[in-house]
């Protein structure tokens, strides 16, 4: 009997392969790692579809941190974990967390596709010049540039000295990790559909979306619910459930615009309590209030079921709290996001603040807390099914 049959998440669904697609809500670090932590318990399998190291996602069991950048968060509860089709890797930075993985006592059992695409040396030198955009330096723009131009290394090639040696002046070194990860490599959706429930692990989040985000200061691949598909060949039908992670405030790193970040002590109050500080870079993040038109954005392009409600602990003591309802400019307001967010200004609703988050169950949250997030599902109009308090796994409450 295979694990998926234990888990309630999955029992509905009957024995073909069904997917829960998790994806940020915002500009990334939402908790995508916690969640799927938390999630993937009845998982056969949990899997990546796009983006490569330029994540970082945490996950903290028993006080534990394990800082995740290509391996899906399942890795932590021994599950299979699958690197799609969709992916950019570079693979001397895979070995080594690999390596990091198996030091902290995990066995990472993983399948790399073959049609993966490789970050090269070259396209890292070339990233590591970028200003414009404050990107993460891992050479995803250039990887995922030169793979729609059809000049990209997929994964398959590594094996393949020829190919190599035109790609990338370390071909010696590429070839030697090939052949490190080459026990892994294999067909992603071929797996995938031999297995019962799979969890899909988005990376950064929707404002960050090469179509649907705030271009140009996204990153470069689609980061919503609809790249799964592409990023890992499977079918849309088999998507039963579409998770959408929101902060219970807003953070971005990097450029571009934000309407509702913070620049004064209430921003950096968030930073503080919230440990607002990049996985991947170390970078301080942009800080700000929650921001509605943003999430319902997300719920429409990534067809969300569901919200999981991350961080509510950080706005804990704040006397009042803001949500942005709509944008305005000039004389114009408008509640749906438009196509460039430079220039508008949030317009809030105020509500009361609570002292303490810090509880057993959802029941027992103040009043407050549970009215703010009655008005997160209310604007956002779908339902928020968990509530985070805290970076530990057993910091999640469920909600009815
Ligand atoms: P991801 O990229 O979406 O996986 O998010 P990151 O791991 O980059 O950033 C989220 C940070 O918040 C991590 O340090 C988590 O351990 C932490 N975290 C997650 N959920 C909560 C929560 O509910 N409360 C608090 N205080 N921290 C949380
Ligand atoms: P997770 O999965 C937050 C941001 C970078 C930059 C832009 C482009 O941990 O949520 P890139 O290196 O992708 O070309 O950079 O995207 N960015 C992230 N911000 N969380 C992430 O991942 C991010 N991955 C990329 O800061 O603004
Ligand atoms: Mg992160």
């Amino acid at each position: 009997m295979g694990a998926c049959r234990r888990s309630s998440v999955w029992d509905s669904y009957g024995d073909a392969m069904k997917a829960i697609v998790v994806v940020g809500t915002q500009w990334g670090d939402e908790g995508k790692g916690k969640v799927v932590d938390y999630l993937s318990k009845g998982a056969s399998a949990v899997a990546r579809y796009q983006g490569g190291n330029n994540a970082g996602h945490t996950v903290v069991v028993h006080g534990k941190k394990y800082k995740l950048h290509f391996i899906p968060s399942g890795v932590v509860r021994g599950k299979l974990c699958v690197l799609g089709n969709g992916m950019a890797i570079e693979p001397r930075a895979l070995l080594g967390e690999i390596s990091m993985l198996e030091k902290a006592g995990l066995n990472p059992k993983l399948v790399i596709d073959w049609k993966a695409h490789v970050i090269t040396q070259e396209e890292l030198d070339e990233d590591s010049k970028d200003s414009k955009i404050g990107t993460t330096k891992k050479g995803i723009g250039p990887c995922y540039r030169d793979k729609v131009a059809r000049r990209g290394l997929r994964i398959i090639d590594l094996l393949d000295r020829k190919k190599l040696e035109k790609k990338t002046r370390l071909w010696k070194e590429y070839y030697e990790a090939g052949k490190k990860l080459e026990k892994y490599f294999g067909d992603a959706s071929l797996r995938l559909q031999q297995l019962g429930s799979v969890l899909i692990e988005g990376a950064q989040g929707t404002m960050l979306d090469i179509d649907h985000g705030t271009y140009p200061f996204v990153t470069s691949s689609n980061t919503v619910a609809g790249g799964a598909c592409t990023g890992l060949g499977i079918g849309p039908k088999s998507i039963k459930r579409v998770v959408g992670i929101a902060k219970a405030y807003t953070t971005r790193v990097g450029n571009g615009p934000f309407p509702t970040e913070l620049d004064n002590a209430a921003g950096k109050r968030l930073r503080v309590q919230g440990n607002e500080y990049g996985t991947t870079t170390g970078r301080p993040r942009r800080c700000g209030w929650f921001d509605a038109v943003v999430v319902r954005y997300a719920a429409r392009v990534s067809g969300l079921t569901e919200i999981a409600l991350t961080k509510l602990d950080v706005l804990d003591g704040f006397k009042k709290v803001k949500v942005c309802v709509a944008y305005r400019k000039g004389e114009k307001v408008v509640k749906e996001m438009p196509p460039e967010l430079g220039g508008w200004k949030p317009v809030y609703i105020e509500m009361p603040g609570w002292e303490s988050s810090r509880v057993k169950g959802y029941a027992s949250l103040p009043k407050e807390a549970k009215a703010y997030v009655r008005k997160i599902e209310q604007l956002a109009g779908v339902p928020v099914r968990l509530v985070s308090i805290g970076p530990g796994r057993e910091e999640t409450f469920r909600k009815k």
